[in-house]
């Protein structure tokens, strides 16, 4: 790799970025990521210095196996080492760095006139509490607590309290069905369940306490009792669209099973030692889907993630001490886990934590924040821009944007028209645009521009983080060299990669090392141009993935399927201007069943039922008949052409019937959306 040559539009980091940067330019990039690789034990050992260990490691920083001819597949960070995350984060900060009065976040409610603000030392007092209020529960060391909350500081408070007593959170997005959250509770068999009476997003109320309920009806219902005590956190009622307090008593409530938080807070020390834990102890169990339909749980590990979303948070927003820093994430989600609470609390950053949508109260929700709390470093999504550029630039235009420094992307591809948009129109074109590309398993950036250092392509997440060492292989499993297309995978770990799927070691294999002896396999089709960036091509296995999230086309094959009208579904992508991509079903009903608007509303409702709003299908065509091969397996890329109106199909010998595809043409305009 060399510095880039200017080969087509470059964006070139401003001049004053260089200045104060932690990677000031490309060539001391290339020295850094050399060194990572060259010598990754001195690399990572200089992070860890940064952090107070109860006990140094024992074993070298990385110990791997990456190979499953050769055995299990495991990796270790600083075994033996013993240490506490929420201590690193916090304690170390309020008593060594003199933070305690430094914000760690400006919390911004659904509603301009809702906001509060959280010290470093507010921060530990509350988390202390709530551990103490688990440990009451009964929580101890290596329990689960699943955490169902909207975005409101107690979830900050709750998954750091967890961390402090070594309870693995297992944090649930607050948009999930009750389906979804049953089956998230019953497979990390959490004995705690956290959430909250309800929530307003938007002019919308979600009673998350009764969905709450009827998921742990539906535990029970299944068998499964493992959850004994529910914490609920009194929070619509505070803060109801008229501000006006709403009775408690509508809230459902089971007395042997379910406590209050501010009454067992108001009661509960502040004080709390740590637990100390093991370099490799799990922290968090975080859910995505799988490509087989059941979700998996993704393990992380205390040091190794610690050590990985403090260094990706500091390089990647280049985080100096006055930044305000504000991503937009959901905490439900990695990004939220390894960008709103670990990597900027461990840099000891001052964030914002929103609870809103982009365009409630108004479309210009975003801007005012921005304005309101100087936010310099802005972490977002392709969707979320593509949904704002809609409303042009006046929306913008009434605040002011100038304290942004630095902007970033994450979870799908960025198109070039937003990401043009994001630059020039959001950051007038003062501020790189680092687009990151990573996974719920890989806990951090992986690919991703240095703000300071790296010369920008619009829609490549440019080139690997430190540590990181990507390639790119054919369909043989042979590494291509140069400028080349095909799967994206990685040769070695990073501190921060995941270890197991929860429970399910076999699964994590299969998954990720199976296919190709030697790598970890994304799922993400990669190309590398002729100057060394990479670009990603999508997803190669059945994965959507829509505004941001992923989701698995049989997870929503399965949903459709439980319809008893349903005899047979299958679900493609379809490209969306706002979303990235949407659901596009066939479905084959039983006989005698008739399609019609009423039974696409029923599929729909299902689909929102067992998963969550995020899965709704966005078209509904009824087949006949599914295009098959002769063995019987569904040609899923004809179907996607087909969702798309794509009439030049090519070779149809393999299917089984070919006259199956003019049906589904003839009747594309009755599909229903
Ligand atoms: C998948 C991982 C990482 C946090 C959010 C999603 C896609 C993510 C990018 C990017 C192109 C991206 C990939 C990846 N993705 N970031 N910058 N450019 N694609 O986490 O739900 O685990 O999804 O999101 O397909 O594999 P996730």
């Amino acid at each position: 790799m060399v510095v880039p040559e200017s080969q087509g539009k470059m964006y070139h980091p401003p001049l004053e970025l260089h200045r104060d940067a932690h990677v000031p330019d490309f060539s001391s990039y290339l020295v850094m990521y050399k060194r990572s690789l060259e010598n990754p034990e001195a690399f990572w050992k200089e992070v860890a210095d940064e952090f107070f260990w109860k006990k140094p490691a024992t074993s070298p920083m990385l110990q791997y196996n990456f190979d499953v001819t050769k055995g299990n597949i495991f990796v270790k960070c600083m075994e033996g080492a013993k240490t506490n995350i929420c201590y690193n984060v916090l304690d170390r900060h309020v008593r060594e760095g003199n933070l305690g009065e430094k914000v760690a976040y400006y919390w911004e409610g659904n509603l301009p006139e809702h906001h509060t603000t959280i010290t470093y030392g507010q921060l530990l007092s509350h988390s202390c509490r709530c551990a103490n209020v688990l440990k009451q529960m009964g929580v101890k060391k290596g329990d689960r607590v699943s955490i169902y909350l909207p975005m409101i500081p107690e979830l900050v408070y709750t998954v750091l309290a967890c961390a402090r007593i070594g309870a693995v959170h297992s944090v649930v997005f607050a948009g999930f069905s009750s389906e979804s959250l049953c089956e998230r509770i019953m497979d990390a068999k959490s004995s705690v369940l956290v959430t909250a009476d309800g929530v307003y997003r938007g002019d919308k109320l979600i009673n998350l306490k009764e969905i709450s309920d009827e998921a742990l009806e539906k535990c029970v219902e299944k068998g499964a009792s493992s959850v004994a005590r529910c914490l609920v956190i009194k929070h619509q009622a505070l803060r109801t669209k008229t501000g006006a307090s709403c009775n408690r008593l509508q809230t459902p409530w089971d007395s042997e099973r379910d406590v209050w938080w501010d009454e067992a807070m108001s009661d509960s020390s502040e004080e709390c030692e740590p637990e100390w834990l093991d370099a490799e102890d799990p922290l968090f169990i975080l859910y995505t889907s799988g490509s087989t339909g059941k979700p998996k749980g993704v393990v992380h590990t205390v040091a190794g993630y610690l050590l990985y979303t403090f260094l990706t948070f500091k390089y990647v927003f280049d985080y100096q001490h006055h930044d305000v820093y504000w991503c937009t994430a959901d905490i439900g989600w990695i990004t939220g886990h390894s960008y709103i609470i670990y990597g900027p609390l461990a840099n000891g950053a001052t964030s914002v934590l929103f609870e809103g949508i982009p365009v409630h109260p108004h479309v210009g929700r975003f801007w005012e924040i921005i304005e309101r709390y100087k936010v310099t470093k802005f972490y977002t999504a392709p969707t979320a821009i593509r949904l704002l550029m809609k409303y042009g630039q006046e929306p913008l235009q009434k605040y002011d944007l100038s304290s942004l420094r630095i902007l970033g992307t994450v979870g799908e591809p960025i198109n070039p028209e937003a990401w043009q948009w994001f630059y020039e129109v959001v950051g007038q074109s003062m501020c790189p645009v680092v687009d990151t590309f990573w996974q719920t398993e890989t806990g951090g950036h992986v690919l991703t521009p240095l703000p300071a250092a790296t010369p920008l392509k619009p829609g490549s997440a440019t080139f690997p983080f430190f540590g990181v060492e990507p390639t790119i292989l054919n369909e043989h499993g042979e590494e291509v060299e140069g400028e080349a297309e095909g799967y994206l995978v990685f040769r070695k770990p990073w501190p921060g990669i995941m270890r197991t799927v929860y429970e399910n070691h076999e699964r994590f294999e299969n998954t990720y090392f199976k296919k190709f002896p030697g790598f970890y396999v994304t799922g993400d089709g990669g190309r590398r141009d002729k100057d060394g960036y990479f670009w990603i091509t999508g997803r190669i296995d059945d994965m959507l993935n829509v505004s941001g999230h992923l989701l698995s086309t049989a997870e929503v094959e399965a949903a459709l399927t439980l319809h008893p009208a349903v005899s047979e579904a299958a679900v493609v992508s379809r490209p969306h201007t706002v979303k990235g991509e949407s659901l596009y079903c066939f479905v084959s009903l039983k006989d005698c069943k008739e399609f019609d608007k009423k039974m696409a509303d029923e599929l729909k409702r299902l689909v929102r039922e067992k998963i969550g709003p995020i899965a709704t299908p966005d078209f509904i065509q009824n087949a006949p008949a599914l295009p098959k091969t002769r063995s019987g397996k569904i040609m899923r890329r004809i179907l996607r052409q087909i969702a798309r109106n794509e009439k030049d199909l090519g070779d149809l010998s393999t299917l089984a019937d070919p006259k199956v595809v003019e049906v589904l043409f003839s009747q594309r305009s009755e599909a229903t959306a």
